[in-house]
């Protein structure tokens, strides 16, 4: 390993790499230098050295740089960026296209032909590269701050409150309690009512202008309020309505608090609405699969009882979560990708100055599952539309750092 003196402290770079490329470990001071996590007993450090990222550039020249460039940086959208890219990152990956644990066309023809020694080697001279530089910031303005969907949701609801009433608590008689309602029903109930499948005088107008943003920043608004029962009256007889509702805890929850979000709760809602959706499954009005039996069952007492036992039980919010903002996802990023998207863990990909394209591509990728990390499947299902174009943008615009190793000395 005659090169390994001539590398200076920020060109200096570990490579770790599975037992697959074992024949590349130089020797045992190589394979005691950790790559920091000790998560897999089989990585072990390897030293390239400038004859290995010579032999690299001749295997990006021929089989990658019309993709990626020969300078790792990619003038194709869509295609990800490799200088500076931490190598043992990049050579993990060219492993799983080659083993078709990470599917792509385009990628899977050029590594199923190269040998473990040229997947090493050309890791190893991307890695070695200039890094690219980060994403100008549009000229001109800032980019406006992304839109709050609470505070959106919470403007967008003045419209709905005299009906409804002041955060969605209703306070007349046959209107229902927007507080509470799970967000997927919420916004199916807004769809069925533009779509007229479900029919109200009063509610298709109110629908009707709402978009569909509006109505997802509502959702979240009317879901993340304190419920609170209607302050309506109610006629029933409750003990006798708790004696009926027993067939319907199943789909509705014991207290009428449901865990599913497709089957509203019923605990707080105004009695008389609760009368009146009763009565229209069971004349076929409001169509539902799981409702018609049920309330086909029914006479108008027990109706009335049934109201009154479920208006009087305790609401309880809806699981869900208070949105992020970008300073609070880039802390939760950085854990793993480093300060400013720069990893130090030679497995995670650096994220800064990465091509926006990609990331935002990539992003997707993982919250539909078409590329698999248990990780990131994780993380990427919490995201909103706005936040993986916010994070992508964040990212691509950070400057991209060298790795530098911090070497311990053995303790004593
Ligand atoms: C025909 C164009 C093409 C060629 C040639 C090509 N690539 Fe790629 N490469 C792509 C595309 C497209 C992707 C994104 C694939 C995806 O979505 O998984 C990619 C992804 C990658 C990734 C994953 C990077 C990341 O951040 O996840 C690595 C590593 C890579 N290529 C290395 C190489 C190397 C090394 C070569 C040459 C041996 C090469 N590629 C040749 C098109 C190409
Ligand atoms: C003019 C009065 C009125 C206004 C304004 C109004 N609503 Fe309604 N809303 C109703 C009535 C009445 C119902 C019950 C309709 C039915 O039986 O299907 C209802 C039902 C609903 C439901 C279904 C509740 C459930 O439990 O299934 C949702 C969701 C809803 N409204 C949302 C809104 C939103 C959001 C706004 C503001 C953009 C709004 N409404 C404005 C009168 C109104
Ligand atoms: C098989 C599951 C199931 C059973 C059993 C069931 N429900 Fe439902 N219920 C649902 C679903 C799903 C909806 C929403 C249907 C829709 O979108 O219109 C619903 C809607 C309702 C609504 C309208 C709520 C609103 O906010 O608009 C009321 C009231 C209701 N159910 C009462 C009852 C009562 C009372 C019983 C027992 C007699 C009962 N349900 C039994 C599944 C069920
Ligand atoms: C628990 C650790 C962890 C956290 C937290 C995490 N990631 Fe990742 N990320 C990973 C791992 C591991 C990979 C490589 C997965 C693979 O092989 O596809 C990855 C890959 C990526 C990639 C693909 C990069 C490329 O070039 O292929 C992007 C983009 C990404 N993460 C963005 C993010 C963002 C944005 C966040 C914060 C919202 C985040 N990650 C949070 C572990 C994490």
């Amino acid at each position: 390993m005659a090169g390994r003196g001539q590398l200076s402290f920020v060109k200096m770079w570990v490579v770790a790499v599975a037992a697959a490329i074992a024949g590349h470990a130089p020797d045992s001071a190589a394979q005691s230098a950790k790559t920091g996590t000790g998560a897999d007993d089989d990585l072990r450090a390897v030293y390239a050295t400038s004859a290995d990222i010579a032999d690299g550039k001749r295997v990006a020249e021929t089989a990658c740089a019309r993709c990626h460039g020969l300078n790792g940086v990619s003038a194709t959208k869509g295609i990800p960026h490799l200088a500076a890219q931490r190598p043992a990152f990049l050579h993990l990956q060219l492993l799983a296209y080659r083993q078709s644990a990470r599917v792509q066309n385009a990628m899977d023809g050029v590594v199923r032909f190269l040998s473990d020694d040229a997947l090493y080697k050309v890791a190893a001279y991307f890695g070695s590269l200039e890094p690219p530089r980060p994403a100008a910031a549009s000229p001109g303005k800032p980019a406006p701050p992304k839109p709050n969907p609470l505070q959106a949701g919470k403007a967008a609801a003045a419209a709905c409150s005299g009906c409804h009433g002041e955060g969605g608590i209703s306070t007349t008689p046959g209107m229902p309690n927007l507080v509470g309602l799970d967000p997927k029903y919420f916004a199916a109930a807004m769809q069925a009512y533009k779509s007229g499948e479900r029919k109200n005088d009063l509610m298709q107008p109110a629908a009707a202008g709402v978009s569909e943003a509006d109505a997802a920043g509502m959702a979240l608004y009317f879901a993340l309020q304190k419920p609170a029962p209607a302050k309506t009256p109610s006629a029933g007889d409750k003990a006798a309505g708790k004696k009926a509702a027993s067939s319907c805890g199943a789909c509705h929850g014991d207290q009428g608090v449901s865990g599913n979000p497709a089957t509203p709760s019923l605990a707080g809602q105004d009695a008389e609405y609760q009368e009146a959706a009763l009565k229209a499954y069971k004349q076929g009005a409001r169509k539902s699969d799981s409702m018609k039996a049920p309330a086909a069952a029914l006479d108008d007492k027990t109706v009335r009882n049934l109201a009154a036992f479920y208006a009087a039980q305790q609401p309880q919010a809806p699981n869900v979560r208070r949105p992020l903002t970008l300073a609070q996802w880039v802390e939760r990023c950085d854990r793993c990708h480093g300060v400013n998207g720069n990893s130090t863990d030679p497995r995670m990909p650096r994220l800064a100055a990465q091509s926006e394209e990609w990331l935002d591509k990539v992003l997707r990728a993982y919250q539909t599952g078409t590329r698999k990390s248990t990780a990131m499947a994780a993380m990427s299902s919490l995201m909103s539309e706005a936040d993986v174009k916010e994070l992508a943008a964040y990212y691509a615009r950070q400057t991209a750092r060298s790795v530098i190793y911090v070497v311990l000395p053995p303790r004593k």
